[in-house]
């Protein structure tokens, strides 16, 4: 399997692509026996993403990341894949959120994707990086115009003193731009999540779980197994 570079991934960064892609249909490999089940639910979720798009059920792309406070407390919340950049996970936000500000002070992260079919978790720990200007750039013009002004009107994690602060600081953005594109603010941007660790936990039917981990050493990827 080919990387976003096209260059063939490493071992987990492979399980990682097919794992994710599955997620993506509901369905696990052939050789499965819950390969029946999975296609009806794949199935089911097809129809109601066709019928119902609104209703966003199935996003394997949302993960959590998790980052560390400056008095090393751990600190969560979801985020939005948005693919692999250079064998890292990206996922875009505001420099000067919370995160942000956690992750200037320590780059240490996880990202944790969970999916229930097939019943799957990859856990991701590693560093961040941030991504290049461009690259933020070309994402800002991909976002609606409502998440521009959203985004404008208030810092991501600020103390606002009430809902209707923020509706009349989206409509005094729109008044501001109006009839002209909203220009990507400085604090927004992306990081990739180099990976050190990445750990596959799935589900079976007997509760023989499989679980495993790999560690990147300075040979490469190793592989161990864990009870799960
Ligand atoms: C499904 C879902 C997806 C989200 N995706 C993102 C995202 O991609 N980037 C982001 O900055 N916030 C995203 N958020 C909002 C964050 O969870 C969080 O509230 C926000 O980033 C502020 O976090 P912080 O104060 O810890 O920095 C998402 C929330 C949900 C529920």
């Amino acid at each position: 399997m080919l990387d976003d570079n096209n260059t063939v991934a490493p071992a987990p960064i492979k399980k990682f692509l097919a794992w994710y892609s599955e997620a993506q249909t509901g369905k696990r490999g052939k050789s499965s026996r819950s390969y029946l089940i999975s296609s009806g639910f794949g199935l089911l979720r097809k129809t109601l993403s066709v019928t119902l798009p609104w209703l966003n059920l199935f996003r394997p792309d949302i993960a959590t990341l998790a980052t560390v406070t400056p008095d090393g407390k751990p600190s969560a919340r979801s985020i939005l894949f948005k693919g692999l950049v250079d064998g890292g996970f990206s996922f875009y936000t505001d420099y000067e959120s919370d995160k942000g500000k956690e992750l200037a002070l320590n780059p240490s992260a996880v990202m944790l994707f969970c999916w229930s079919v097939p019943p799957r978790q990859v856990r991701i720990d590693g560093k961040v990086q941030k991504l290049s200007r461009e690259a933020a750039k070309l994402y800002w013009e991909s976002r609606t115009r409502a998440n521009q002004v959203a985004f404008v009107a208030v810092r991501q994690s600020s103390i606002l003193s009430s809902r209707e602060e923020f509706i009349e600081k989206a409509r005094q953005v729109e008044q501001i731009y109006r009839g002209k594109p909203i220009p990507c603010p400085d604090s927004w941007g992306g990081y990739s999540l180099v990976p050190e660790m990445i750990e596959f936990w799935e589900g079976r039917v007997d509760w023989l779980h499989d679980r495993e981990k790999y560690i990147l050493n300075n040979e490469g990827w190793a592989r161990i197994k864990l009870g799960p």
